[in-house]
């Protein structure tokens, strides 16, 4: 019996944080003797990816955006989303995880350690607020989790593809060719990837942020293209020009968990000036 005909008896994340605790034992830092990762990963991330594998359509991902990329869900500043965010509420341990607002102090601390320009730093405090979607009531697998592309033949580069076979799209003669329902080399632009945290805050932020900005925003769950090099044959030359930076930012996004907490109301100054260099005091969401 293979992984996709199992009926599962666990659940999905116990939080947010486990799906990124995961791609950090898929992606280590240092190269690692071959180990079998599917054979040692948490059950409760198998089951989040048969939910998100199952569950994200080509037809979903295009109600989604119409749902919530015209930004008609709320209207509030950059630094109110990120208190909102902080209230998401699920089973992390809190003596251990950091909050949301402290992985993204993290992430944005650490490029600012670097020297990075400073809309690279304001990409970090931002890339993941786009996780508010949980709050709007979507489920884990709408909100997180690697994207791939829809409309076109799932690729078994990406992690746990066997569960594909349950996605009904399988089932559609034409998003099972190669290039689907899109041209060779149309651009990542014009590819419905799944939906999630990336698309939705790439759309937030389109109107204020640098086209790097809103590309590592946008394509940063992106694994299959950027770490496993699936989907080649969609992207443009502007996607593969872009590429390094996604993979610059990985880094950041990825690497930079430590067990020291940033103190976010000492460095709550330093963000709401970068912010409002940026955006204005209320945007749409
Ligand atoms: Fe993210
Ligand atoms: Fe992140």
């Amino acid at each position: 019996m293979d992984a996709s005909q199992e009926i599962s008896s666990s659940k999905p994340l116990t939080s947010l944080h486990e799906w990124e605790d995961d791609l950090l034992e898929r992606y280590p830092t240092k190269e690692h003797t071959f180990r079998d990762y599917a054979a040692e990963v948490r059950p409760s991330v198998k089951e989040f990816y048969r939910l998100n594998h199952t569950n994200q359509t080509h037809d979903f991902v295009k109600a989604k955006k119409a749902q919530y990329c015209s930004l008609n869900s709320k209207k509030m500043s950059v630094w109110e989303a990120m208190e909102f965010l902080n209230t998401l509420v699920d089973d992390s341990d809190p003596d251990t995880d950091a909050t949301q607002i402290e992985h993204l102090m993290q992430t944005s601390e650490s490029i600012r350690a670097d020297g990075h320009p400073r809309w690279f730093i304001l990409t970090g405090l931002l890339h993941d607020l786009g996780k508010v979607l949980c709050l709007y009531g979507e489920p884990q697998w709408a909100v997180v989790g690697d994207t791939f592309a829809t409309g076109c033949r799932f690729s078994d580069k990406v992690v746990f593809s066997e569960f594909f076979k349950q996605n009904p799209d399988s089932q559609v003669d034409i998003y099972q060719t190669e290039n689907g329902i899109y041209e060779p080399g149309c651009g990542l632009d014009k590819v419905d990837i799944s939906f999630g945290h990336d698309e939705y805050m790439y759309h937030v932020a389109r109107d204020y942020m640098p086209d790097e900005a809103l590309y590592m925003i946008r394509y940063h769950s992106f694994y299959p293209w950027h770490r496993e090099g699936a989907y080649d044959h969609l992207a443009s030359d502007y996607d593969r020009s872009m590429m390094p930076w996604i993979k610059e930012f990985n880094k950041y996004d990825l690497y930079t968990k430590t067990d020291i907490k940033p103190d976010v109301q000492k460095l709550r100054p330093y963000y709401e000036d970068l912010i409002s260099e940026f955006f204005p005091a209320e945007i749409r969401w």
